[in-house]
Protein backbone atom coordinates (compact mmCIF):
# COMPACT_ATOMS: atom_id res chain seq x y z
CA UNK A 1 0.00 0.00 0.00
CA UNK A 2 1.24 3.79 -0.87
CA UNK A 3 1.81 5.62 2.11
CA UNK A 4 -1.16 7.84 0.70
CA UNK A 5 -3.84 5.31 0.21
CA UNK A 6 -4.14 5.50 4.19
CA UNK A 7 -6.54 8.57 3.70
CA UNK A 8 -9.12 7.19 1.89
CA UNK A 9 -11.76 5.28 2.31
CA UNK A 10 -12.72 2.14 0.34
CA UNK A 11 -14.89 4.71 -2.14
CA UNK A 12 -12.35 6.96 -2.92
CA UNK A 13 -13.09 9.95 -0.11
CA UNK A 14 -11.33 11.57 2.56
CA UNK A 15 -11.02 9.42 5.57
CA UNK A 16 -7.57 11.37 6.62
CA UNK A 17 -6.00 14.35 5.18
CA UNK A 18 -2.11 13.51 5.44
CA UNK A 19 -0.36 14.50 2.37
CA UNK A 20 -1.44 16.20 -1.08
CA UNK A 21 0.76 13.99 -3.09
CA UNK A 22 -1.32 11.28 -4.76
CA UNK A 23 -4.45 13.09 -4.72
CA UNK A 24 -6.45 13.29 -7.70
CA UNK A 25 -7.60 16.90 -9.10
CA UNK A 26 -11.09 15.91 -8.61
CA UNK A 27 -10.22 16.00 -4.93
CA UNK A 28 -8.38 19.15 -4.99
CA UNK A 29 -11.08 20.87 -6.90
CA UNK A 30 -13.63 19.50 -4.80
CA UNK A 31 -11.86 21.36 -1.60
CA UNK A 32 -11.65 24.34 -3.38
CA UNK A 33 -15.14 24.38 -4.27
CA UNK A 34 -16.36 23.75 -0.71
CA UNK A 35 -14.04 26.16 0.44
CA UNK A 36 -15.80 28.93 -1.61
CA UNK A 37 -18.76 28.28 -0.06
CA UNK A 38 -17.24 28.84 3.48
CA UNK A 39 -15.69 31.53 2.45
CA UNK A 40 -18.27 34.15 3.50
CA UNK A 41 -18.98 32.76 6.72
CA UNK A 42 -16.27 34.69 8.30
CA UNK A 43 -18.43 38.23 6.68
CA UNK A 44 -21.44 36.62 8.32
CA UNK A 45 -23.06 38.43 11.72
CA UNK A 46 -23.10 34.89 13.04
CA UNK A 47 -19.59 33.09 12.05
CA UNK A 48 -21.15 29.29 12.12
CA UNK A 49 -22.95 26.74 10.35
CA UNK A 50 -24.51 23.95 11.94
CA UNK A 51 -22.66 20.87 10.08
CA UNK A 52 -20.10 19.63 12.80
CA UNK A 53 -22.60 20.00 15.78
CA UNK A 54 -21.50 17.53 18.24
CA UNK A 55 -18.71 16.44 16.77
CA UNK A 56 -15.55 16.85 18.70
CA UNK A 57 -11.91 18.35 16.99
CA UNK A 58 -8.95 17.95 19.56
CA UNK A 59 -5.72 20.06 18.51
CA UNK A 60 -2.58 18.63 19.10
CA UNK A 61 0.62 20.61 18.33
CA UNK A 62 3.73 19.52 19.31
CA UNK A 63 5.63 22.33 17.70
CA UNK A 64 4.95 26.02 17.62
CA UNK A 65 2.18 27.54 15.67
CA UNK A 66 0.66 31.03 15.53
CA UNK A 67 -1.51 30.63 12.40
CA UNK A 68 -2.71 26.93 11.50
CA UNK A 69 -3.38 26.02 15.29
CA UNK A 70 -5.53 29.24 15.57
CA UNK A 71 -6.83 29.11 12.04
CA UNK A 72 -8.03 25.52 12.43
CA UNK A 73 -9.66 26.07 15.97
CA UNK A 74 -11.65 28.80 14.23
CA UNK A 75 -12.45 26.18 11.31
CA UNK A 76 -13.82 23.87 13.90
CA UNK A 77 -15.89 26.30 16.00
CA UNK A 78 -17.49 27.97 12.74
CA UNK A 79 -18.69 24.53 11.66
CA UNK A 80 -20.30 24.55 15.07
CA UNK A 81 -18.26 21.43 16.35
CA UNK A 82 -16.41 21.16 20.19
CA UNK A 83 -12.28 22.05 20.26
CA UNK A 84 -9.93 20.30 22.55
CA UNK A 85 -6.48 22.15 22.40
CA UNK A 86 -4.08 19.79 24.47
CA UNK A 87 -0.93 22.32 25.76
CA UNK A 88 2.06 19.40 25.36
CA UNK A 89 4.01 21.44 27.70
CA UNK A 90 1.50 20.80 30.61
CA UNK A 91 -0.02 17.40 29.24
CA UNK A 92 1.18 13.65 30.92
CA UNK A 93 3.43 13.16 28.21
CA UNK A 94 5.77 15.43 30.65
CA UNK A 95 5.83 12.20 33.08
CA UNK A 96 6.59 9.90 30.82
CA UNK A 97 3.14 8.89 29.09
CA UNK A 98 3.76 7.53 25.24
CA UNK A 99 1.64 9.36 22.49
CA UNK A 100 -0.20 6.07 21.19
CA UNK A 101 -1.06 6.15 25.16
CA UNK A 102 -2.32 9.67 25.12
CA UNK A 103 -4.11 9.50 21.83
CA UNK A 104 -5.99 6.21 23.25
CA UNK A 105 -7.44 8.47 25.85
CA UNK A 106 -8.45 11.24 24.00
CA UNK A 107 -10.24 8.31 21.70
CA UNK A 108 -11.78 6.78 25.29
CA UNK A 109 -12.89 10.06 25.26
CA UNK A 110 -15.13 10.03 21.92
CA UNK A 111 -13.31 12.52 20.41
CA UNK A 112 -13.49 12.61 16.40
CA UNK A 113 -10.84 14.09 15.01
CA UNK A 114 -6.59 15.23 15.62
CA UNK A 115 -5.22 17.58 13.93
CA UNK A 116 -1.38 17.08 14.47
CA UNK A 117 1.87 19.18 14.23
CA UNK A 118 4.83 17.19 14.81
CA UNK A 119 8.73 17.80 14.12
CA UNK A 120 8.86 14.56 13.24
CA UNK A 121 8.45 13.45 9.12
CA UNK A 122 5.40 10.82 9.16
CA UNK A 123 4.54 11.87 12.73
CA UNK A 124 0.57 12.12 11.34
CA UNK A 125 0.50 8.75 8.51
CA UNK A 126 2.17 6.95 12.25
CA UNK A 127 -0.98 8.45 14.32
CA UNK A 128 -3.35 7.68 11.71
CA UNK A 129 -2.69 4.11 11.18
CA UNK A 130 -2.59 3.60 15.25
CA UNK A 131 -6.13 5.20 15.95
CA UNK A 132 -10.04 3.58 15.98
CA UNK A 133 -11.53 3.44 12.93
CA UNK A 134 -14.35 6.31 13.80
CA UNK A 135 -11.30 8.74 14.30
CA UNK A 136 -10.05 11.13 11.47
CA UNK A 137 -6.30 12.62 11.27
CA UNK A 138 -5.49 16.12 10.01
CA UNK A 139 -1.80 16.37 9.23
CA UNK A 140 -0.84 20.28 10.28
CA UNK A 141 2.28 19.79 9.30
CA UNK A 142 5.02 17.25 10.03
CA UNK A 143 8.94 17.88 10.03
CA UNK A 144 10.19 18.84 6.66
CA UNK A 145 7.65 16.29 4.74
CA UNK A 146 4.22 17.98 4.21
CA UNK A 147 1.73 21.01 5.36
CA UNK A 148 -1.48 20.05 3.20
CA UNK A 149 -3.98 22.48 4.39
CA UNK A 150 -0.97 25.08 3.72
CA UNK A 151 -0.46 24.08 0.13
CA UNK A 152 -4.44 23.84 -0.23
CA UNK A 153 -5.00 27.38 1.04
CA UNK A 154 -1.66 28.86 -1.44
CA UNK A 155 -3.46 27.11 -4.03
CA UNK A 156 -6.98 28.60 -2.93
CA UNK A 157 -5.31 32.03 -2.83
CA UNK A 158 -3.86 31.44 -6.35
CA UNK A 159 -6.73 30.60 -7.52
CA UNK A 160 -8.78 33.37 -6.67
CA UNK A 161 -6.21 35.69 -8.32
CA UNK A 162 -5.59 33.87 -11.52
CA UNK A 163 -8.50 31.79 -12.70
CA UNK A 164 -6.71 28.98 -14.68
CA UNK A 165 -4.18 26.98 -13.15
CA UNK A 166 -3.07 25.92 -16.60
CA UNK A 167 -1.32 28.79 -17.87
CA UNK A 168 0.78 29.55 -14.83
CA UNK A 169 4.63 30.37 -14.37
CA UNK A 170 5.16 29.78 -9.88
CA UNK A 171 8.47 30.66 -8.40
CA UNK A 172 8.98 29.06 -4.97
CA UNK A 173 11.62 30.67 -3.49
CA UNK A 174 14.30 29.92 -0.89
CA UNK A 175 14.86 27.25 1.66
CA UNK A 176 13.10 24.37 -0.68
CA UNK A 177 15.34 21.60 1.48
CA UNK A 178 13.92 22.03 4.79
CA UNK A 179 10.21 22.92 3.59
CA UNK A 180 7.06 21.17 4.22
CA UNK A 181 5.17 23.78 2.79
CA UNK A 182 7.20 23.94 -0.48
CA UNK A 183 6.52 20.03 -1.26
CA UNK A 184 3.13 20.10 -0.22
CA UNK A 185 2.43 23.39 -2.78
CA UNK A 186 4.43 21.63 -5.53
CA UNK A 187 2.34 18.72 -5.32
CA UNK A 188 -0.67 20.59 -5.35
CA UNK A 189 0.43 23.02 -8.46
CA UNK A 190 1.46 19.95 -10.29
CA UNK A 191 -1.89 17.80 -9.90
CA UNK A 192 -3.88 21.19 -10.88
CA UNK A 193 -1.91 21.79 -14.11
CA UNK A 194 0.50 24.20 -13.44
CA UNK A 195 2.91 23.94 -16.71
CA UNK A 196 5.86 25.41 -15.08
CA UNK A 197 6.64 25.50 -11.38
CA UNK A 198 10.74 27.02 -10.98
CA UNK A 199 12.34 26.28 -7.39
CA UNK A 200 15.16 29.27 -6.70
CA UNK A 201 17.51 28.44 -3.45
CA UNK A 202 21.12 28.30 -3.09
CA UNK A 203 22.46 24.86 -3.81
CA UNK A 204 23.05 23.93 -0.24
CA UNK A 205 19.19 24.46 0.08
CA UNK A 206 17.33 22.14 -2.82
CA UNK A 207 16.99 18.85 -2.10
CA UNK A 208 18.99 16.35 -4.15
CA UNK A 209 17.31 15.26 -7.26
CA UNK A 210 14.70 17.99 -7.13
CA UNK A 211 13.69 17.88 -11.03
CA UNK A 212 11.70 14.74 -10.07
CA UNK A 213 9.47 16.46 -8.11
CA UNK A 214 8.31 18.69 -11.11
CA UNK A 215 10.42 21.38 -11.25
CA UNK A 216 13.01 23.40 -12.69
CA UNK A 217 15.81 24.47 -10.32
CA UNK A 218 17.22 27.82 -10.51
CA UNK A 219 19.97 29.44 -8.71
CA UNK A 220 20.38 32.80 -9.76
CA UNK A 221 17.31 34.88 -8.59
CA UNK A 222 17.15 36.94 -10.73
CA UNK A 223 17.28 34.45 -13.70
CA UNK A 224 14.16 32.52 -11.61
CA UNK A 225 11.35 35.36 -11.50
CA UNK A 226 11.57 36.39 -14.75
CA UNK A 227 7.96 36.74 -15.89
CA UNK A 228 6.44 34.48 -12.88
CA UNK A 229 2.72 35.25 -12.16
CA UNK A 230 3.25 34.07 -8.61
CA UNK A 231 6.49 34.42 -6.60
CA UNK A 232 6.14 32.44 -3.09
CA UNK A 233 8.59 33.13 -0.72
CA UNK A 234 9.90 30.68 2.46
CA UNK A 235 11.65 31.25 5.77
CA UNK A 236 15.13 29.81 6.26
CA UNK A 237 13.90 26.92 8.54
CA UNK A 238 16.81 27.76 11.49
CA UNK A 239 15.44 24.90 13.47
CA UNK A 240 15.36 22.03 10.85
CA UNK A 241 19.49 22.74 9.87
CA UNK A 242 22.23 21.49 11.42
CA UNK A 243 25.46 23.10 10.03
CA UNK A 244 26.14 26.25 7.80
CA UNK A 245 23.49 25.90 5.00
CA UNK A 246 24.38 29.90 4.36
CA UNK A 247 27.21 32.46 4.96
CA UNK A 248 24.96 35.21 6.61
CA UNK A 249 21.53 36.74 6.37
CA UNK A 250 22.59 39.91 4.60
CA UNK A 251 24.33 37.55 2.82
CA UNK A 252 21.43 35.24 1.68
CA UNK A 253 19.23 38.83 1.60
CA UNK A 254 21.57 40.52 -1.10
CA UNK A 255 20.94 36.72 -3.48
CA UNK A 256 17.52 35.04 -2.28
CA UNK A 257 16.00 38.35 -0.28
CA UNK A 258 12.62 39.27 -2.20
CA UNK A 259 13.35 43.08 -2.67
CA UNK A 260 11.41 45.69 -4.91
CA UNK A 261 13.80 46.04 -7.55
CA UNK A 262 13.55 42.08 -8.23
CA UNK A 263 10.18 42.11 -7.69
CA UNK A 264 9.95 43.90 -10.70
CA UNK A 265 11.20 41.16 -13.02
CA UNK A 266 8.00 38.86 -12.51
CA UNK A 267 4.83 40.17 -14.22
CA UNK A 268 3.53 43.14 -13.37
CA UNK A 269 0.31 42.09 -11.93
CA UNK A 270 2.12 39.24 -9.94
CA UNK A 271 1.24 38.20 -6.51
CA UNK A 272 3.67 37.41 -3.53
CA UNK A 273 2.68 35.14 -1.17
CA UNK A 274 4.19 33.52 1.90
CA UNK A 275 3.28 31.10 4.20
CA UNK A 276 4.37 32.91 7.17
CA UNK A 277 6.21 33.70 9.91
CA UNK A 278 7.58 36.27 7.80
CA UNK A 279 11.66 37.00 8.82
CA UNK A 280 11.44 40.39 7.52
CA UNK A 281 15.06 41.99 5.88
CA UNK A 282 16.04 37.89 5.79
CA UNK A 283 13.83 36.68 2.78
CA UNK A 284 11.78 39.54 1.99
CA UNK A 285 12.04 43.47 2.32
CA UNK A 286 9.01 44.77 4.20
CA UNK A 287 7.92 47.02 1.84
CA UNK A 288 7.58 43.83 -0.93
CA UNK A 289 5.75 42.04 2.28
CA UNK A 290 3.44 45.29 3.03
CA UNK A 291 3.04 46.32 -1.01
CA UNK A 292 0.35 46.33 -3.17
CA UNK A 293 1.35 42.88 -4.66
CA UNK A 294 1.22 40.78 -1.20
CA UNK A 295 -1.40 38.77 -0.47
CA UNK A 296 0.36 36.98 2.82
CA UNK A 297 -2.67 38.08 4.82
CA UNK A 298 -5.23 37.13 2.46
CA UNK A 299 -3.61 33.59 2.22
CA UNK A 300 -4.14 33.25 6.65
CA UNK A 301 -7.85 34.50 5.93
CA UNK A 302 -8.38 31.51 3.48
CA UNK A 303 -7.02 29.14 5.71
CA UNK A 304 -10.00 29.27 7.82
CA UNK A 305 -12.32 28.55 4.70
CA UNK A 306 -10.06 25.92 3.20
CA UNK A 307 -9.84 23.71 6.67
CA UNK A 308 -13.69 24.02 7.39
CA UNK A 309 -13.72 22.48 3.53
CA UNK A 310 -11.17 19.80 4.73
CA UNK A 311 -12.27 19.08 8.30
CA UNK A 312 -16.56 18.94 6.85
CA UNK A 313 -15.33 16.80 4.13
CA UNK A 314 -13.74 14.23 5.92
CA UNK A 315 -16.23 14.42 9.38
CA UNK A 316 -19.70 14.65 7.44
CA UNK A 317 -18.20 13.22 4.04
CA UNK A 318 -20.75 15.81 3.00
CA UNK A 319 -21.72 16.38 -0.92
CA UNK A 320 -21.50 19.87 -2.03
CA UNK A 321 -25.58 20.87 -1.96
CA UNK A 322 -25.44 20.22 1.86
CA UNK A 323 -22.64 22.52 2.43
CA UNK A 324 -23.95 25.09 0.25
CA UNK A 325 -27.45 24.59 2.19
CA UNK A 326 -26.14 25.04 5.46
CA UNK A 327 -24.20 28.70 4.52
N1 LIG B 1 2.21 28.76 7.91
C1 LIG B 1 2.34 28.16 9.12
O1 LIG B 1 2.37 26.93 9.24
O2 LIG B 1 2.42 29.04 10.17
P1 LIG B 1 2.43 28.60 11.70
O3 LIG B 1 3.72 27.90 11.96
O4 LIG B 1 2.28 29.87 12.50
O5 LIG B 1 1.26 27.67 11.92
Amino acid sequence: MKRHDIQLDSDGRLRHFLTIEGLKRDILTDILDTAENFATVGEQNVKKVPLLRGKTIVNLFFEPSTRTRTTFELAAKRLSADVLNININTSSTSKGESLLDMLHNLEAMHCDMFVVRHNQSGAAHFIAGHVAPHISVINAGDGSHAHPTQGMLDVFTIRRHKKDFTKLRVAIVGDILHSRVARSEIHALNILGVPEIRVIAPKTLIPSHAENLGVHVYHDMNEGLRDVDVVMMLRLQRERMQGAFLPSEEEYFRSYGLSREKLKLAKPDAIVMHPGPINRGVEIESSVADGPQSVILEQVTHGIAIRMAIMSMVLGRNPGGEIKEAV
